[in-house]
């Protein structure tokens, strides 16, 4: 009995001796509480660091977006197949998510082999590989016969724009394979799997192992928003707040980031508790001065930082007598598995005595504790390092939530965790007492990271149907080169039908002469007077030509139409504008003075003089009464004459697209068109010196699927039809539930809600998705990010369309002028004008390129009208005064 005491009593002494001595030598190693306190805090800095848009570029825990927005929700379903690369195994899976409805998931997985000569290989060697594994899964399993989507865990540093791209930052653990970073591990996989003629298979998605782990967690538990990997490299990835992370537009929601912990203190930020051994570690790695955190805690390093340590003590005697032995010498002799093994509870001091034994030492009673206790103090420095990052990304959850206490769910795999015996306890007991706010749960993934990673697999699935929806619409407006030279082609014919006598009744361009027959040769001179009606202003103007010097002079006053005017009767619009004019000239103190007076008439009239113009058709909203079918220089002439107070002269209806070729003739008498691209205009096109402006033209284009525009040129081309034709097409993704979460809005429901303006500032390269999605906000229109994008997509085909149509247009029209006159070449002038050609971002760059590539034998010169068609319409009338006098005089 006594000996046996005296035997508990050496054993308990000699333990206390040795763990002493150990503690003593590893001190360094033992991190006080305080001292993980500060390395929380540290990493919270850090997570910052790595999500400011500024600091992100030298920040060493990269904080990668991951295009991951939402847990499963299950809905998820279908069958996907899956890579899984960078732990300590390579697998290639199949997973069934969801099978008749249920919420279950099956998957059949096979491990290959990843030989050392692929690991240090070169890229294409690597994909090929992966590639072969691939096909042989697929032959083995019956699937070469079938299309399946593929989800790739890929365990390694990525930067990611879109959820099928990863940008290997560098590798890590043990991977080294020449030539793969800064590329796209997806497109390059891709391509090596092309060349397996037998096998059809679209990766969709690039997934990190820890995003892997929390999407498989998510799926059984909800409330998981972590994702914690401990095994042969560690990391960690929670769901942030969007409007934390600067990297990725929009602030709605949430996105997974894999914070890519294991480079925590490689800016040396950890280097007051790295130790030396960590220093030797690390200098004898693949990657040196990288991944210093994750060398300090992950399972392909424990092992290693325990030979070191016992190496060190081997030598200066406080182990194994001083002996060593060569395997001890040897790196990579000591594997975490080791490690575990011997700090198993009851087993423990005999694995330790039988692994050292196999190391060629002879250990002691002594040695055998004192070396249980070193993996002690290592693996608890691993747990306790890994808690104090967790901790940080906990109270950072917490914080986003504003909540006092958080309860959360943390998914964790990874070999070390799952298989040392001590870790999980260890690792949950320092979290929790480093965040006593947080309750969490640890949750294992039992069935790695696979499983999530069809989930996200499963979303992208659905999210690629839904885009190839939405190209199907938007290819309705993308018209070919052959289209558009049809167009070309029939607005060719159409000019010759609208000018010839026999065919102008049939013709849809109607070719109007506006009896403009002269330009100004620099004679003209005086006051004029001009109105300007039909644009997006209505303006009065005194114009004052000098002769000789080609220059004007012009005071211009905008004045309000009201709408109940511009729908009431024909006398009170007339009215409405003389009074506007009364207005005018008291303002220049000209009343009473006798003025001749241009009338810029932005509608369809049928004109038989220059002083003569009938209505036919109101468009742009106006529906004055007693008006189609008048003549409006007769009623204006009227009106003026009930007024009875001035001594005006109206000498010319001018159409806008006139005044403006005027107006630019002015300065360039190379200038033979008028062009008008404006919030409502058509595409009516002056030829001088015939002068004819197109008005309507009918089925130019190909079949339209949007019933409410028939053919109509114009309503393909104008701005304020653009908006238009944008809400229809809104509307119709909304029905089919690729938009606005398939919800149509009263708003979406209003005519006319799209101005041109919103067109051109929506599809600005310089707004941000932020601001496009204020601006529909404005529009009563509440959008997601994603629906931001299609919006801008839809009103980008839809201008894009406007712009090459006009342009098609416009090249018929110079590819007539080139011929009547017999030549080669023609250089031509064309004056513009309107909101569409001036505010919006990419339509006058379209238009030209379109005319360029249509009428390739016409130089032209786009020059903007500055001053308006009021201008032009001054011109005209002076020139028309200048005539009369001749005609008077002969
Ligand atoms: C597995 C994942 O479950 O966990 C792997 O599917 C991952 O992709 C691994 O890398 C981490 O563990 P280990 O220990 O194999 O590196
Ligand atoms: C102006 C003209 O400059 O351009 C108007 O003076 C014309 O008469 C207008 O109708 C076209 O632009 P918008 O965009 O205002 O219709
Ligand atoms: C390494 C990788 C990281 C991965 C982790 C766990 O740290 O860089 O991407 O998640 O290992 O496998």
């Amino acid at each position: 009995m006594f000996a046996v005491h005296l035997m508990a009593f050496y054993f308990a002494k000699l333990k206390e001796d040795q763990i002493k001595k150990v503690d003593r030598f590893l001190y360094h190693m033992r991190l006080s509480d305080d001292t993980l306190f500060d390395i929380m805090a540290r990493f919270q800095t850090e997570m910052e660091k790595g999500l400011a848009k500024d600091t992100n570029p030298t920040a060493s825990v990269k904080m990668l977006p991951t295009f991951v927005r939402a847990i499963p929700d299950g809905s998820e379903n279908g069958e996907f197949l899956s890579l899984d690369l960078g732990g300590s195994k390579f697998r290639v899976l199949k997973v069934q998510v969801a099978k008749e409805g249920k919420r279950q998931v099956q998957m059949e997985s096979q491990f290959y082999p990843m030989p050392n000569e692929i690991i240090r290989g070169n890229g294409t060697e690597l994909f090929e590989y992966l590639a072969d594994c691939l096909a042989d899964f697929m032959k083995t399993k019956n699937l070469k016969h079938k299309k399946l989507p593929l989800g790739l865990t890929f365990s390694f540093p990525c930067k990611q724009t879109k959820l099928e791209e990863g940008i290997l930052l560098s590798w890590t653990k043990k991977f080294k394979v020449r030539g793969v970073q800064d590329i796209d591990v997806v497109s390059h996989l891709t391509k090596a799997i092309k060349k397996h003629k037998d096998i059809d298979v679209d990766i969709l998605a690039l997934v990190n192992d820890t995003v892997g782990t929390m999407m498989t967690c998510a799926y059984d538990d909800p409330s998981c928003e972590v994702g914690v990997i401990i095994g042969t490299g560690t990391n960690a990835c929670y769901m942030e707040d969007m409007s934390n992370i600067d990297l990725v537009e929009g602030d709605e929601g949430r996105m997974c980031i894999n914070t890519e912990w294991g480079a925590f203190g490689d800016d040396e930020a950890l280097e007051d508790i790295r130790t030396e051994f960590d220093r030797e570690l690390d200098l004898g790695s693949l990657n040196p001065g990288k991944q210093l955190f994750e060398k300090m805690i992950s399972g392909l390093y424990l092992g290693e930082l325990v030979r070191l340590i016992l190496l060190k003590m081997a030598k200066t005697g406080l182990l194994f007598g001083g002996k060593k032995s060569s395997a001890l010498h040897t790196k990579g002799k000591i594997e975490t598995r080791h490690v575990a093994a011997m700090e198993k509870y009851k087993e423990g001091l005999a694995n330790t005595r039988e692994i050292l034994t196999d190391l060629g030492l002879e250990p002691s009673d002594a040695d055998c504790i004192a070396v249980q206790h070193v993996c002690t103090i290592v693996s608890f420095r691993s747990a306790n390092l890994c808690a104090a990052a967790l901790a940080a990304i906990l109270t950072r959850l917490r914080e986003n939530k504003k909540l006092a206490r958080l309860r959360t769910t943390v998914g964790v795999d990874g070999t070390l965790y799952k298989t040392h015996p001590q870790y999980p306890k260890r690792l949950h007991k320092v979290v929790r007492k480093l965040v006593p706010n947080c309750d969490v749960r640890f949750l294992l993934s039992e069935s790695g990271s696979t499983k999530g990673a069809a989930m996200v697999t499963a979303v992208a699935s659905r999210m690629q149907a839904q885009r190839k929806q939405i190209n199907r619409v938007l290819a309705l407006f993308q018209l070919t080169r052959e289209q558009l030279v049809d167009v070309q082609g029939k607005m060719r014919a159409e000019l010759e039908y609208g000018l010839k006598r026999k065919t102008h009744s049939v013709a849809t361009v109607k070719m109007l002469p506006t009896y403009v027959c002269g330009l100004p040769d620099g004679t003209e001179k005086g006051k004029f007077l001009a109105l300007d009606l039909g644009g997006t202003n209505f303006r009065v103007l005194l114009v004052r030509i000098r002769s000789g010097r080609r220059s004007v002079r012009m005071y211009n006053k905008i004045f309000a139409i009201p709408l109940e005017i511009m729908q009431g009767t024909g006398e009170e619009l007339f009215d409405h504008i003389v009074q506007c004019i009364a207005d005018f000239l008291d303002y220049m103190g000209l009343k009473g003075a006798p003025l001749s007076l241009g009338f810029t008439f932005s509608f369809p009239c049928r004109q038989t003089s220059i002083d003569k113009g009938t209505l036919i058709r109101w468009t742009k909203g106006f529906k004055a009464t007693d008006c189609e079918g008048e003549d409006m220089v007769d009623m204006l002439r009227e009106a003026i004459k009930r007024r009875n107070e001035f001594d005006l002269d109206v000498v010319a209806l001018v159409n806008d697209t006139v005044g403006t070729m005027m107006t630019c003739a002015y300065e360039d008498p190379n200038c033979e068109i008028g062009l008008i691209a404006g919030k409502w205009s058509k595409l009516p096109i002056d030829l001088n010196p015939f002068s004819y402006h197109a008005v309507f033209c009918n089925t130019l284009v190909p079949s339209q699927r949007y019933p409410s525009f028939p053919n109509r040129y114009e309503k393909m081309t104008s701005g304020m039809y653009l908006g238009e034709i944008v809400r229809q097409i809104l509307i119709d993704l909304t029905k089919q539930g690729l938009l606005f979460r398939g919800k149509i809005s009263e708003r979406l429901r209003t005519r006319d809600i799209f101005e041109t303006k919103f067109l051109s500032q929506i599809e600005s390269d310089r707004l941000a998705l932020l601001q496009v999605r204020r601006i529909l906000q404005q529009l009563g229109l509440d959008s997601t990010c994603e629906d931001s994008i299609v919006v801008k997509e839809v009103c980008g085909a839809v201008s894009q369309r406007a712009a090459q149509l006009c342009g098609a247009g416009l090249a018929a029209i110079m590819e007539k002028r080139r011929e009547d006159q017999g030549l080669e070449h023609l250089k031509i002038t064309v004056g513009v004008d309107g909101t569409l050609y001036k505010l919006h971002p990419h339509f006058s760059r379209i238009l030209q390129e379109t005319v360029k590539e249509l009428a390739p034998q016409c130089d032209v010169t786009f020059l903007l009208s500055e001053d308006g068609s009021g201008k032009g319409a001054a011109l005209i009338t002076a020139v028309a005064k200048r005539l009369q006098q001749l005609q008077k005089e002969n």
